[in-house]
């Protein structure tokens, strides 16, 4: 079996990584990668939105499988150009996508759908969002509409605040994305991440996972991609558990298999869970980074299967099998990050990571032979142990043999869960 992977980072390594572990794919291909997955894969030289481009590979190279990374391709329609092709591909479709590429129609949709969220309003000019946000009292929650990298969200602490972030958004901050800009009530709680697999009318969702958005211990500090996560969450009991499947997953995917866009790929609810009950914040169409590289580790069950049975609507039969225990992953960032970073630092230390700590590679690349820091999250240091804790002794085992000039990272993933 041939596969290719779409996308560059620590998600796609641990992705890589898990697909190679089935004994009937004989080579996969990663588009474009990185020096870590170069390690599992061929690199090909097609940027993730060279939509064209990655069809005509797919077909050249007979691939049997594609699996997308990143929500840009995904929200830009790779999936139906591939099944145009006749090329079986993981993912959601361009119209189901949406779910991530536009806030608006998530939070209609969540509407429609009695599906619970922050209360909200869409605007798509600056004078009536002003007018509205004098209705209200901080803080609130200001959203560009479209995709912004992570970065169109603003938690406000009171309306000025709020009123300087809609200035910015209709000033063109985001260009497009922020064009349309969605105003919410602010929510408050412990936030997890729950994906979970769709073929268009089954959900079988994965492991809770929890991220830590701050680049600051105790979580303080401006928002980043990431910088740690850890699965499964115990506060993420049963019962919430149950609710979340009843009352959120199964009626979004309802929601959009009766819209005529059923939802097939890995569904990303994250969610806060509040005293009122677990709320949608936002959906993703992808998987999590980097939930999805302890993730990886704790997944028994065989991935390439998986995303079979969800492109041949069979999720019914599955049951996913996990390792007993816990798996945590620490992201080792560059100087500067989340702020303009340095690159080109050289990394060294990999050759002596403790045995059990995958590290999975983001923001690297290969200049004159040696490994260089290339990205704001450079490397993600991951392990599983029969706890938390033990797991985080690993993880933080392989941090910190690792070397570049400006390393940082949090010492504290997973604090919420000890
Ligand atoms: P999003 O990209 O929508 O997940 O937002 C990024 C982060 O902003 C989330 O991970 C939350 O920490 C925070 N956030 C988003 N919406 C809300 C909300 N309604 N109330 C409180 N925090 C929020
Ligand atoms: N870890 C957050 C995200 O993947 O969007």
């Amino acid at each position: 079996m041939r596969i290719l992977v779409v996308g560059s980072g620590g998600r796609e390594h641990a992705l890589t990584w898990k697909l190679a572990q089935n004994p009937q794919v004989n080579k996969i291909y990663c588009a474009p990668g990185n020096p870590g997955i170069a390690e599992l894969a061929s690199c090909v030289p097609l940027k993730v939105d060279d939509i064209a481009g990655l069809v005509n590979f797919a077909r050249q190279e007979k691939i049997d499988l594609t699996v997308v990374g990143p929500e840009a391709p995904l929200v830009a329609g790779i999936v139906d150009a591939f099944e145009a092709a006749g090329m079986a591909i993981f993912g959601p479709s361009r119209a189901a996508a949406q779910l991530e590429g536009s806030k608006a129609f998530a939070k209609e949709m969540m509407v429609q759908a009695g599906i619970p969220t922050a209360r909200h309003a869409t605007f798509t000019d600056a004078g009536a969002t002003f007018a509205y946000l004098e209705s209200l009292s901080g803080p609130v929650v200001v959203k560009a509409d479209g995709l912004a990298a992570g970065k169109g969200v603003v938690v406000a602490p009171d309306i000025t605040t709020a009123r300087e972030a809609v200035k910015e958004m209709f000033a063109g901050k985001f260009g497009a994305a922020g064009q349309r800009v969605v105003i919410e009530e602010y929510l408050e709680g412990e936030e997890v991440s729950i994906l979970a697999l769709c073929d268009g009318e089954t959900v079988v969702p994965l492991m809770p996972s929890q991220d830590h958005k701050r680049v600051g211990e105790g979580d303080t500090g401006p928002n980043t991609g990431g910088m740690g996560a850890y699965a499964p969450v115990p506060f993420y009991t049963p019962a919430i558990a149950r609710e979340v499947e009843t009352a959120i997953l199964q009626p979004t995917v309802r929601a959009m298999a009766a819209a005529g866009h059923p939802y097939r790929g890995v569904l990303y609810a994250g969610l806060m869970l509040t005293a009122q009950g677990p709320k949608v914040l936002e959906y993703n169409c992808r998987f999590g980074d980097p939930e999805t590289q302890p993730m990886m580790l704790l997944l028994r069950s065989d991935l390439v299967e998986l995303m079979l049975a969800t492109l041949q609507g069979r999720l019914g039969e599955v049951k996913i099998e996990w390792h007993p225990g816990a798996a945590v992953g620490v992201v080792l960032a560059a100087d500067g990050y989340p702020g303009p970073y340095c690159k080109g630092e050289v990394i060294t230390g990999l050759d002596k990571v403790p045995v059990g700590v995958e590290v999975f590679q983001a923001g690297t690349a290969r200049e004159q032979g040696q490994l260089v820091t290339a990205g704001g999250r450079v490397l993600c240091a991951t392990a599983r142990g029969e706890s938390l804790k033990q797991a985080l002794q690993q993880a933080y085992a392989g941090a910190e043999v690792i070397h570049f000039a400006g390393k940082h990272y949090r010492r504290d993933i997973g604090w919420r869960a000890l």
